[in-house]
């Protein structure tokens, strides 16, 4: 399980982090859409609430990086610096490796 204060303080951060975006259609307000989807989809899948609240965090972080010019892949760079964040949380080492998947995976979804 994720605690609450995690999560809290990862919504502070990426409301922060998102106010230098590049892109800004990609700030704070579309990860949290993405956030509250990614959430939802794993509820209706029956999931956990743990898989849950991964999906959510997943979600929050999934553009963290977003250039304008997509030089390197913006899902690489973000699953990246996710993994500095989530580390920087102290989150679980088995939350950080899901999330940064999903992070790294989310512009070409791979099964497993
Ligand atoms: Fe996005
Ligand atoms: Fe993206």
């Amino acid at each position: 399980m994720i605690r609450s204060k995690n999560i809290d303080d990862l919504e502070n951060h990426c409301k922060e982090a998102y106010k230098d975006a590049e892109s800004i259609i990609h700030g704070w307000g579309h990860a949290y859409r993405v956030a509250e989807g990614a959430k939802w989809l794993v509820k209706m899948k029956n999931k956990s609430k743990e898989n849950q609240d991964l999906a959510y965090v997943a979600g929050l972080l999934h553009d963290i990086v977003r250039p304008i010019d997509e030089e390197r892949c913006h899902a690489e760079a973000s699953a990246e610096k996710a993994r500095d964040i989530l580390t920087y949380f102290n989150l679980q080492e088995n939350h950080i490796s899901k999330i940064c998947k999903a992070v790294k995976d989310h512009r070409y979804p791979k099964e497993d």
